[in-house]
């Protein structure tokens, strides 16, 4: 079965890390219906969820992607790129436990889990203003016993690997070619954003569907015209913290260790 773990927004999220947006005004209350039009999602596509508590303190712990990378085996918890973001891993470690051994990225290196994109037993990992080469490589000598390959994968003009490629398929990859080289991808089949839709390549695969923002529509019709089924769902407010669909959601086989 698939487990499904989401957290509350923070009422503080309107001080979240930005990178590669301007600060605009978030409506929280907005932003909760939108995260809970998600979970609804989750659920209906047949997770088990567990939706954490808030952390009040912590504007961006919504995004529960980043202070984790979870695979098969176990679980690494990552060292997040924004010191801001650090203490998010404890929460997330202690939901984690029950399921995954736990090992751990250490400084110098620093990781967030939003520039990992597994496929199969490969890893793509973005090295990006949050993520380093010291932490691309403990993560290899973690994975490689597991039969994991790591493959580096340069981006710019965003802010995780998975804001401009993310899985939509068995084989089948969303692009935005303009942040990402798609040459580490070249055996997989590409599926590019529309170009009006820079931002659209974010999108979360579960199961034999994809969960994706509603404001997309010409970058959904790709993938309907390639018989992906697609659920849309709302997802401007927390778009302004530059989060995105996969950064809300982790999503795993839910085998207890
Ligand atoms: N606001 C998401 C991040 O910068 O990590």
């Amino acid at each position: 079965m698939l487990k499904a773990i989401t957290r509350q927004i923070s009422r503080s999220v309107t001080k979240c890390e930005l990178t590669h947006v301007s600060r605009e005004p978030i409506d929280l209350e907005r932003a909760r219906r939108q995260h809970r039009e998600l979970e609804r999602c989750l659920v209906d596509l047949g997770c088990d969820l567990t939706s954490l508590p808030e952390e009040p303190d912590l504007p961006d712990a919504v995004f529960v992607e980043d202070p984790v990378v979870v695979l098969d085996e176990i679980a690494v918890l990552a060292l997040p790129g924004a010191p801001s973001r650090r203490p998010e891993v404890t929460s997330l470690a202690d939901a984690l436990a029950p399921f995954r051994e736990l090992t751990s990225i250490t400084e110098p290196g620093t990781l967030d889990g939003g520039d990992v994109l597994r496929l199969g037993r490969t890893l793509f990992v973005g090295r990006s203003t949050r993520t380093n080469d010291a932490a691309i490589d403990q993560l290899t000598s973690l994975v490689s016993p597991l039969e994991y390959t790591v493959v580096q994968v340069t981006v710019t003009g965003c802010l995780h690997l998975k804001s401009a490629v993310t899985q939509v398929g068995e084989e089948t990859l969303l692009i935005n070619r303009k942040w990402v080289d798609p040459g580490a991808f070249a055996k997989l089949h590409l599926i590019e954003v529309d170009p009006a839709e820079p931002r659209a390549a974010n999108a979360l695969c579960v199961g034999d569907s994809v969960i994706f923002p509603k404001r997309f529509e010409r970058t959904r019709e790709r993938l309907e015209k390639h018989n992906i089924d697609v659920c849309t769902v709302a997802a401007s407010e927390l778009a302004k913290a530059e989060g995105g669909i996969t950064c809300c959601a982790l999503v795993f086989e839910s085998q207890a260790r």
